[in-house]
């Protein structure tokens, strides 16, 4: 009876302990970093991201765009798909040569670093919002808002007139206005649907354990792996019983390279401590039915079968002396 009531509960409740409803992806974003190491040495990269998931790359030597996937063009026709990878070849080479003329004017020194981050994110209630961020070196430098060039706090009076230049340029200020408000929502809720099969796709995690490099004398590393899973949400934690180990130290989420996730925790523990210990994961991939690795068993279970093994080969030497024996 009880059996059945805790299989009734488990079907029942398969999300009771399972980690937040899967994540979809919200925001399409390109990012742009451009490398100047002098006045003839430039390197310029470009991408496109569906939050942490890249869709497209860019070839700057051809000026070419690269589909990463094959619903990476979303609902746009080619047409207009061949359009916007001529405006952002042009873009390319006229931002290079533009910075590459205005390096005194806007008080650079090679070498430095551009980087760009354009898109668009949906909120809840199907709001769209649109940004463009430009950092210089890593902080922060300008924004784009509200038709205009908004120097960043951080930017200093170099990004204040960096802003005073770019104003006489109204006609780029329209297209970057059109490709954020109008063509990054239409293109980022035609690319939600082209690859809704991909995106909300649920790839199960595998799960080891291993001892990393000891903390120090008597004490041990537990390392639990969790990798190729799908989404990206992903609860992991050190238990002894049902307590949680609140020391569990949780890694930066690593992709591999067929799109799903690794991610590992690790637990310092006194060696005498580890037995018993168990790592617990969660994913919205498992249904409810969380993974959970025990310390030391399956070293234990080895051990068995080794004795187990041992104890019969004991046994038919022994059967087969006494036969020989007799015989
Ligand atoms: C410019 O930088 C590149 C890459 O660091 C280097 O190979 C090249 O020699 C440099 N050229 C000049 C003129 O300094
Ligand atoms: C944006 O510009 C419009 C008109 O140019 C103005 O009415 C509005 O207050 C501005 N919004 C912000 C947040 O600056
Ligand atoms: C693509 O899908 C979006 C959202 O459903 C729609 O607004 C748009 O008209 C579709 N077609 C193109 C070519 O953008």
């Amino acid at each position: 009876m009880l059996l059945l009531l805790l299989v009734l509960l488990a079907v029942l409740f398969p999300g009771a302990s399972s980690c937040s409803a899967s994540q979809r992806p919200t925001s399409f974003y390109i990012i742009q970093i451009t490398s100047f190491a002098n006045s003839t040495w430039t390197r310029y990269r470009g991408s496109g991201w569906l939050d942490d998931l890249q869709i497209h790359g860019w070839n700057s030597d051809t000026g070419t765009a690269i589909f990463l996937k094959p619903w990476s063009k979303g609902n746009f026709s080619d047409a207009e798909i061949t359009d916007l990878v001529e405006l952002f070849r042009v873009y390319d080479f006229s931002f290079i040569r533009e910075m590459q003329a205005h390096v005194s004017e806007f008080q650079l020194e090679y070498p430095f670093e551009i980087q760009g981050i354009a898109g668009c994110e949906l909120h809840s209630g199907g709001a769209i919002l649109s940004f463009l961020r430009g950092a210089l070196g890593g902080q922060d430098f300008v924004s784009f808002r509200n038709s205009s060039c908004v120097p960043a706090p951080e930017g200093g009076s170099r990004a204040q007139l960096v802003c005073t230049l770019l104003r006489p340029y109204g006609d780029i200020f329209q297209i970057v206005e059109k490709l954020l408000y109008e063509t990054c929502p239409r293109y980022l809720l035609g690319v939600l649907e082209a690859g809704k099969a991909d995106l909300q796709r649920q790839v199960k995690p595998k799960a080891w354990l291993s001892s990393g490099s000891s903390p120090g004398p008597g004490r041990l590393l537990l390392v639990c792996h969790v990798s190729g899973f799908y989404p990206k949400p992903m609860w992991v934690m050190w238990m002894r019983g049902e307590q949680e180990q609140q020391d569990t130290q949780r890694g930066d989420f690593l992709p591999n390279a067929d799109g799903t996730w690794y991610l590992q925790a690790t637990l310092d523990v006194a060696a005498g401590e580890a037995a018993g210990l168990a790592c617990r994961v969660k994913h919205s991939s498992l249904g409810g039915q969380d993974l959970i690795l025990y310390w030391g068993r399956s070293i234990s279970i080895v051990v068995i079968i080794l004795a187990v093994i041992v104890l019969c080969l004991i046994i038919s030497s022994g059967l087969v002396l006494w036969f020989l024996r007799r015989w």
